[in-house]
């Protein structure tokens, strides 16, 4: 087990506003971690970690904004992400109007080209992006993909990948792979558990998931089921902890006997 250096370590953490994003800098902070998050929105920061992060502003498909972000960062954990089928977080050029929405959703491929938001600008293009930008020396970088990648072809992940975002995905996986960088790429199944809307830092470091099914990890893309955003947030900085998870994939969802305590350590060596 490798321990974080207080003084020297500082984890940036993308999609910090997000459902799992907001757990995972909950969980760094309990640990005394010292965090920074690149976020669009300062204010919506500001506010929901009560001045206890460091905010860098930015956006991961725009590459010039990502630089600032990173002096000094020895981590990376990229929750970031947009809706799987198109919605208003996909930033349409023009909000379409109901029968646009018909054609959109008729219409896959032109419906990713007209978003600015769309999986492919988000996580594939982003996550590209980040990867580039990230420092050369970094410990780890950490990254939210999704169940279903080595599966599109098979139901129901072909639903979810009619506007394709397992293919975004897996062209994230891929940047962060081919990187050099050392990494662990974590595949959540359908997640439940928040988001937590009260911006509430309290709130969020006593998060627990209502669940009683314990955590399973597994390699190979054939685990399916629900996964809790807190189980994903506590393996996203729990990983960083333990050499073992360095250069995996793995699949986490929430099935059997849930343990009162969850034992990371021998999960990863699973792997
Ligand atoms: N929902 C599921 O069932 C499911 C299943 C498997 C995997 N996943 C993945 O799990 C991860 C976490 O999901 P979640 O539902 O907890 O996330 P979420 O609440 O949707 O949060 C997404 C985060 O990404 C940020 N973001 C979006 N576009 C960005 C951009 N262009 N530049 C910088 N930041 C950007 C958002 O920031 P703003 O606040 O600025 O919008 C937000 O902080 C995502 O990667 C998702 O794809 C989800």
């Amino acid at each position: 087990m490798t321990s974080f250096d207080s003084v020297k370590d500082l984890v940036l953490v993308a999609g910090a506003t997000g459902g799992v994003g907001q757990l995972v800098v909950g969980k760094l902070l309990e640990k005394g971690v010292k965090v920074r998050v690149l976020t669009r929105n300062a204010a919506k920061a500001e506010e929901m970690f009560n001045q206890r992060v460091e905010i860098a502003v930015g956006d991961i498909r725009q590459p010039a904004t990502l630089p600032a972000a990173m002096p000094d960062v020895t981590h990376i954990i990229n929750c970031t992400g947009t809706t799987a089928f198109p919605s208003e977080r996909w930033e349409f050029e023009q909000s379409p109007n109901l029968l646009e929405w018909g054609i959109t959703f008729l219409n896959p491929k032109s419906s990713q080209a007209k978003a600015k938001n769309s999986p492919e600008k988000v996580d594939a293009q982003g996550v590209s992006n980040l990867v580039e930008a990230a420092p050369r020396n970094l410990k780890r970088f950490v990254f939210v993909s999704s169940c279903g990648i080595l599966r599109k072809n098979q139901f129901p992940f072909s639903i979810l990948n009619a506007f394709g975002v397992l293919d975004a995905k897996q062209k994230g996986e891929d940047s962060i792979i081919n990187s050099g960088l050392p990494y662990t790429i974590i595949r959540p199944g359908r997640l439940i558990d928040g988001p937590y809307t009260s911006y509430d830092l309290n709130t969020l470091l006593k998060a627990k998931t209502g669940g009683k099914y314990g955590v399973v990890v597994s390699t190979g893309d054939t685990l399916s089921g629900d996964t809790s955003r807190i189980d994903v947030a506590n393996a996203c900085v729990e990983c960083l902890l333990y050499p073992s998870s360095s250069r995996k994939i793995f699949e986490i969802v929430n099935q059997g006997q849930r343990l009162p305590v969850i034992d990371w350590e021998t999960l990863f060596s699973l792997l």
